[in-house]
């Protein structure tokens, strides 16, 4: 990497980070000159750092990283990560196909989900992926079929849920048996015993995934706990597990001086303890953790609306660019780009959409702002234009890639030709 620039990458996360105005060496004013707003920004350099320290982290093992790829679908994302040998853990053949598109080899991809369907499992079987994560005794014997059919054996994991309690958000919340996600450690059992009569499948591996935004290594400990007494006792039943899928999960942080996410080489202090003694290939499937602190979302101020009770800033961001606080009641650091003195207000901080639910703060405390002002919600990175619609005919937002002071645009603003593509008016009426 060069450095084109005198100014050192602010990173968002980072305890150097003190000017908002700096993101990975570019002056986000000057950038929102030459960008409409709303757009999302994120820093390479910072998601690159994420993705050394945890590889560091997990030096000496045999460990691939599956980035899961719903937290951010975006080609350039995607390609940083395919260049950093970082695989992918997909959840459709949409993201099969976008990780296959920015050259993540068929090799580091695992499939995750309780609804494969099975088109999307003779796909992913056609282009050979690594492994399938098995949620269930239906998916199990549909996989079996459709690898006979090509003639192919797949590999599979089981997908357990260790009735572990993440202590995160109930939304996000994965791993315990009132959720839809994996099967009892009883179940996997039954499986494995009737392992031989799969002859298309080889089922080999175990996968657990508890939750999201997990702020504690306790959780990922009990669970890692329970998963390695399992693979113990299918070892000695003679099922020998060639790979062990932590799954993803570790949190990051949205409010500074709140929020203390667990480092990356804690982490996997947890998992070589819990798995100590493990001959097979560990694979992790993060996600949050690499991008959301490398993303903000630009935003202007579009006006403020004094009201009976509260008052309003009103963005040209909202719920359909960034859903997380309208879905989750999740915070988001929110700081005006301009860093002068001025005395501290309350707001509202509200987008555009007629709904109540499209706000990201309520009752935060801001320097004064004016209309026209440059405002950035943080840690956007993740789960922001992948869970983004185009609500209230509003166009997807720009994305645009930072790197040492350089910027890239890696998806511009949608057209509203593009939004409504696809739309006809009912002319061709047949009967079913
Ligand atoms: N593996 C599996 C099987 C998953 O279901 C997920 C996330 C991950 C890995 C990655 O989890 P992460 O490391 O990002 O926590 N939209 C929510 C998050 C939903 C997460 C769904 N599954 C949010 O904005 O908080």
């Amino acid at each position: 990497m060069t450095s084109s620039q005198a100014q050192p990458a602010a990173i968002p996360g980072d305890a150097a980070t003190t000017d908002p105005r700096w993101l990975d060496g570019v002056d986000l004013r000057q950038l929102a000159e030459a960008m409409p707003t709303p757009f999302h920004a994120y820093s390479a350099s910072a998601i690159q750092q994420r993705i050394d320290a945890l590889q560091t982290a997990l030096a000496g093992l045999d460990a691939t990283i599956c980035f899961a790829v719903k937290a951010n679908p975006n080609l350039a994302i995607l390609q940083l990560m395919a260049a950093a040998g970082v695989g992918a853990d997909i959840v459709s053949v949409g993201e099969l196909r976008r990780a296959l598109n920015a050259g993540i080899p068929a090799e580091r991809i695992v499939f995750s989900g309780v609804g494969k369907s099975a088109d999307e499992i003779a796909g992913a079987l056609n282009v050979g992926i690594m492994r399938f994560n098995v949620e269930s005794l239906d998916e199990l014997h549909t996989l079996q079929r459709l690898a006979k059919t090509q003639d192919v054996m797949a590999r599979a994991a089981v997908r357990i849920n260790p009735d572990v309690d993440a202590q995160t958000h109930a939304k996000i919340s994965t791993g315990k048996s009132e959720n839809k996600f994996g099967v009892s450690i009883d179940e996997a059992r039954r499986w494995f015993a009737a392992r031989k009569q799969l002859d298309h499948v080889q089922l080999d591996g175990l996968h657990v995934h508890i939750g999201s935004q997990i702020l504690s290594v306790e959780p990922f400990r009990l669970a890692l706990q329970r998963v390695a007494a399992f693979w113990r006792e299918l070892e000695q039943a003679g099922h020998p597990i060639t790979s062990i899928d932590v799954g993803g999960g570790l949190g990051v942080c949205y409010r500074a001086g709140v929020d203390e996410p667990v480092a990356a080489a804690d982490y996997v202090g947890v998992i070589r303890e819990a798995l100590a003694g493990f001959g097979g290939r560990l694979l992790l499937e993060p996600g949050r953790h690499l991008v959301a602190e490398a993303g903000v979302l630009l935003t202007r101020v579009i006006r403020v609306k004094p009201g009976t009770e509260r008052t309003f800033l009103v963005l040209d961001a909202a719920m359909n660019d960034l859903l997380r606080p309208s879905l989750y009641d999740a915070w988001h650091d929110i700081v005006p780009l301009v860093d002068a003195a001025r005395p501290m207000a309350v707001y509202d901080i509200v987008g555009p959409v007629c709904e109540t639910g499209d706000t990201f703060a309520r009752a935060r405390e801001l320097p004064e702002c004016v209309a026209g002002e440059l405002l950035l919600i943080k840690a956007t990175g993740a789960y922001g234009t992948s869970m983004a619609s185009t609500y209230n005919s509003r166009p997807l937002a720009a994305e645009v890639l930072l790197q040492n002071g350089r910027y890239a645009v890696v998806r511009r603003r949608q057209h509203f030709e593009e939004m409504i593509a696809g739309e006809q008016p009912a002319r061709n009426w047949k009967t079913p």
